[in-house]
């Protein structure tokens, strides 16, 4: 399972880089907009933070030619690994047929259908990324849509791997992963609350009243200096 930090801002990335077994980064120009006053510095700076971690950058142009040359300059710019993002779109599927066919890693965004999922699958997109939120928000059950595109990218295009996306509340991810997906994104504060339990807090709070009513401040290895 692989867990990327949905998020632009480098100091947030520093720290769940450093605490949590993460897989890398996804951006897109609105993360990009809500954070950053210069895109390629920061997409700079997050490649320095994480290191051979998968980096995920997204194109801003609509049109499949300039989508290509987007993608390839990024690819020079940002080093591997690397994902270009690229909206579903009938222009975005042309780019991305072009981009897979020179070896450029593409994922596909904004991903609301199965037959989106399933045509930018063939394209030769490594990944998809489904708008879980989002679907939901359309009245569709973003759980059914990405078990559906799970069922069939098994079948019929096993390399590709749903990036589930666009999350509110942890139950989300749960039944997305159930549903097949092999990676989600979240923002760095949804990583913190993904492993958060208030029933561990009560655990480990009573761990310490224990020990500290019997031993006091000393720590464990403190009794092992004699032996
Ligand atoms: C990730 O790759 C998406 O770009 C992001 O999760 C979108 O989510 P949001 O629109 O809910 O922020």
């Amino acid at each position: 399972m692989k867990y990327f930090i949905d998020s632009a801002n480098v100091e947030k990335i520093r720290r769940i880089t450093e605490l949590f077994p993460c897989d890398g980064v996804t951006t897109n120009p609105t993360i990009l907009a809500r954070e950053s006053e210069d895109p390629a510095k920061t997409l700079l700076e997050i490649r320095k933070v994480i290191g051979d971690r998968l980096l995920f950058a997204q194109v801003t142009a609509e049109k499949g030619d300039l989508m290509i040359r987007q993608a390839l300059t990024l690819a020079e710019k940002l080093g591997q690994p690397l994902s270009i993002k690229i909206p579903a779109t009938v222009q975005g599927i042309y780019a991305m047929k072009e981009l897979s066919r020179r070896g450029v890693s593409v994922t596909a965004t904004a991903v609301y259908t199965v037959q989106q999922a399933m045509m930018c699958a063939k394209a030769g997109a490594d990944y998809i990324a489904p708008y879980v939120s989002h679907i939901d928000d359309s009245g569709i059950d973003s759980t059914e849509t990405v078990g559906t595109m799970a069922k069939l990218l098994t079948v019929h295009a096993p390399k590709t791997v749903i990036l589930a996306a666009s999350f509110r509340v942890t139950e989300q991810i749960n039944r997305v992963i159930a549903a097949g997906a092999g990676a989600v994104t979240v923002t760095p504060e949804t990583f913190e609350k993904l492993i958060s339990s208030d029933g561990t807090k009560r655990e480990t709070d009573s761990f310490a009243k224990n020990w500290n009513a019997k031993f006091g401040d000393s720590e464990i290895t403190d009794f092992f200096e004699n032996e």
